[in-house]
Formats: structure tokens, sequence, C-alpha cells
């Protein structure tokens, strides 16, 4: 299975927004992630999705969609609208998660479920079999440029192991403090995608940082 390097703008100069993401594309970003935060869920507020749906209109990758914010039902319709081609929903925030996956695939997005690091994996386990995509928080989400927590590579390593017994098909992703000194080590507990924000657009040069993890994971 090809591994996804999903760069995220959190990171980005938007003032530069279109030039940056042409870079990362260059470099071989495969996905664009973008963190929605509003100041609620998480201690930050970032951007809605206007600027999904101007990222959409600058590049042609997929677009995957981190919702940290509270009542996310309430705006997946927006979020589909503005060009989501992946929508990942906390579980800490979403009281009926089996309604919410299906809506989201009903307006034609992937469905995706994120686990801040404090949240077991337990907690999913009635979803696997319907879930798109499994993302791990590596960080307490709010902020670029945190410290990777290590123990989130068990969450991998068991959603890994449970996908190969059980045959599910969701992919696994991983988010905060993802650079070149840990994404092997990511990868090879059976991760699929990986969010790098300060790691690639902090970088100095955009294109050689993506391209430098990408070879990693294709080593
Ligand atoms: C954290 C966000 C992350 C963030 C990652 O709340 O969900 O996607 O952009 O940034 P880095 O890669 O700098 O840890
Ligand atoms: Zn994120």
């Amino acid at each position: 299975m090809n591994k996804i390097l999903a760069p995220s703008i959190l990171a980005a100069d938007f003032s530069n927004l279109a030039q940056q993401i042409r870079m990362a594309e260059m470099g071989g970003a495969d996905w664009i992630h973008c963190d929605i935060m509003d100041g609620k869920f998480v201690p930050n507020i970032s951007f809605g999705p206007i600027i999904v749906n101007t990222v959409k209109g600058i590049t042609k990758l997929p677009v995957d969609v981190h919702l940290m914010i509270q009542r996310p039902d309430d705006f997946l319709v927006e979020f589909v609208n503005a060009g989501a081609d992946y929508i990942t929903v906390h579980q800490e925030e979403v009281v009926h998660l089996n309604r919410t996956i299906n809506r989201i695939k009903e307006l034609g997005a992937n469905a995706g479920v994120v686990l801040n690091p404090s949240t077991p994996v337990s907690t999913l386990s009635e979803i696997l079999d319907i879930v798109d995509m499994i993302l791990i928080m590596s960080v307490n989400p709010g902020f670029g440029g945190q410290k990777f927590i290590e123990s989130s590579l068990n969450k991998i390593k068991f959603l890994d192991s449970i996908r190969n017994e059980k045959g599910y098909k969701y992919l696994i992703e991983i988010d905060g403090g993802v650079g070149p000194d840990n994404i092997n080590k990511i990868s090879e507990a059976g991760c699929d995608v990986f969010v790098a924000g300060s790691s690639v657009f902090g970088a100095d040069n955009i294109s050689a940082a993506a391209m430098e993890l990408k070879n990693l994971l294709n080593k």
C-alpha cells in the first residue's frame, strides 16, 4: 500500500498559499491537510470552509479536512460543498458516531474519526467496519510544532493488526510532531497517511522538505 504524505497548511504562509501548496506538490505531497479549529473544542482558532474552498481551487490533490470543532455535524454540508474529500471528526465530540460517519459518506466524502492522545482505541470498536480512516493524534490538538507522543505508536500497531486480522479497510493516519526523525518508525507501525505541518511548510525549502519525507517513506 502506498504511503500518503499530507502536509498541513496550518504552518503555511497564507499570503503565499497557492505558491506554497505548489511547492509541496512538487515535493511529492499526496493530499493537503486542513486543520479547522473553533477556539472551543481546541484552544485556538484557525480557518473555515472559505479557505478549504480556496485550497480546492489551488490543487487537484485530495483535501483532507480535520474538524477540531464543537458540533461538527452542523458543518458537514458546508465542508463537503467547500471541496473536502476526507472529513474527520473527533470521537470525543460526536455522540452518535455511527450516524455521523454514515452522513459524511452520504454527502459523498470519505469519513474519518480522530482520537485525542488520551482517548483509547477501544472507543472505536463498533465502527471499525464502516469508517474510511482513523486519525491518531500524536499531540494534543490545537497547535502545530509540538512534540510527538510516543504512545500513539501502540495505537497504530493495534489498529493495523486488527485490520489485518478482520479484513477492515480503513486507512490509519497520524497527526502531530511528524518529521524526518520519526516518520520511518511510524510507517513501520502500520501507518498509511502522514500529516506534517511544520516539518514541511515550516521548512525553508518546502519542496525539499516534502521530498525528504516521501523518500524516507519509499525506502
Ligand atoms: C494539530 C493539528 C495538526 C498540526 C500538525 O492540532 O491537527 O495537523 O498542523 O502540526 P505539526 O506537524 O507541526 O505538529
Ligand atoms: Zn490535523
